[in-house]
């Protein structure tokens, strides 16, 4: 009786012990102290032989009932703890899926660059092509072949930036108008868009900036061919209707030659400080191709007659973006260029 007492306590503290514990290395030092080879329940096995006869069976009983309460306590707690272990884990790695994905910043085109693209769209639209010339030019194509002559101002040092070999970066889009001339024959209905440069820095000139030229040449081109095409391209450019106006001006390459105004686009005629309260916007220049052009390229001019214009891609860009400072197009800001996207 005394045995089966005992093996209650033994049970008891036991029970107790693994309730205690709180990790799986404790749980199996408890198992160990109790169902190891040196543990309590073994040596109460061992000590059956020294019973006599009679008792054995009994006490036998007991205590393997004692080892498997033992055990059937170790077997839960074990679970629970890995029930723990587990849900611990799944807590620490929880993730929420309702969070807002992390994006990439996305880029788009520099609101230059999609003047540009926008402005060869309409002309490609009504029978354009386009085509390019080299930044780097020489004299010849920059001013000689364009009528300008050897003392205009347009040539002077603080406009133009030289090379020491003579050549120079290009001051506008006209040269293409020769190089086109001296490759392709008439009709010719070209627009050059590209980057030229002028040895000039303020507020309201930077010394790298865009130009668009146009051309056409053929048999039966008119003045007001010029007009109708220049009306078509602001109208579509800045998607509304806007007037022309027209004023006698000089080009060297040109004869005659005008200056274009649009109606302001912000306030429509009724004056702005964007258009300084005149209700135009000075825009282009343009004109006939000058006869002197032809001689050199080879085309006929009693034959064929054209009209060219050149406009500032930075002006045209600024006024139909609300842009108030042309250098903010050249700060790479961030902020700014990101409205554009
Ligand atoms: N090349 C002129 C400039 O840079 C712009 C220009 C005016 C181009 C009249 C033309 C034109 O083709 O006909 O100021």
């Amino acid at each position: 009786m005394s045995e089966i007492q005992s093996l209650d306590d033994v049970v008891a503290r036991a029970t107790a012990e693994i309730e205690a514990v709180e990790s799986e290395p404790e749980l199996d030092s408890v198992r160990v102290a109790y169902l190891g080879k040196k543990g309590v329940i073994t040596a109460q096995l061992k000590s059956i032989g020294s019973l006599p006869v009679e008792e054995r069976p009994i006490a036998g009983k007991a205590i393997t009932s004692a080892r498997s309460v033992i055990e059937k306590l170790l077997k839960t707690k074990r679970q629970a703890l890995l029930q723990i272990v587990h849900t611990k884990r799944l807590e620490s790695e929880r993730i929420d899926v309702t969070l807002p994905g992390r994006r990439n910043f996305s880029g788009g085109p520099h609101p230059l660059t999609r003047t540009l693209m926008r402005m060869q769209e309409i002309f490609l639209s009504i029978g354009f092509d386009i085509a390019v010339g080299p930044e780097i030019e020489d004299d010849y194509h920059n001013f000689e072949a364009l009528n300008i002559p050897e003392n205009h101002p347009a040539r002077a040092m603080q406009d133009t930036f030289y090379f020491p070999d003579g050549r120079l970066l290009r001051t506008h889009t006209s040269p293409v108008q020769i190089r086109y001339m001296g490759t392709h024959k008439p009709p010719i209905r070209v627009v050059a868009p590209g980057r030229v440069y002028r040895c000039d820095s303020d507020i309201t000139h930077t010394p790298m900036f865009h130009q668009l030229e146009g051309l056409v040449v053929d048999e039966t081109t008119t003045f007001a061919d010029l007009k109708g095409v220049l009306e078509y391209f602001v109208s579509e450019f800045f998607e509304q209707q806007l007037k022309l106006r027209f004023r006698p001006s000089y080009f060297p390459f040109t004869e005659p030659s005008a200056e274009v105004d649009i109606s302001c686009v912000f306030c429509h005629g009724d004056g702005c400080n964007v258009c300084k309260r005149s209700g135009w916007l000075e825009v282009l220049g343009c004109g006939m191709v000058h006869p002197a052009l032809y001689k050199d390229v080879g085309i006929d001019g009693e034959r064929f007659v054209g009209y060219a214009f050149g406009l500032g891609v930075e002006r045209f860009t600024m006024l139909r973006y609300g842009v108030n400072d042309l250098r903010l197009f050249f700060k790479n800001d961030l902020d700014m260029l990101s409205q554009f996207k």
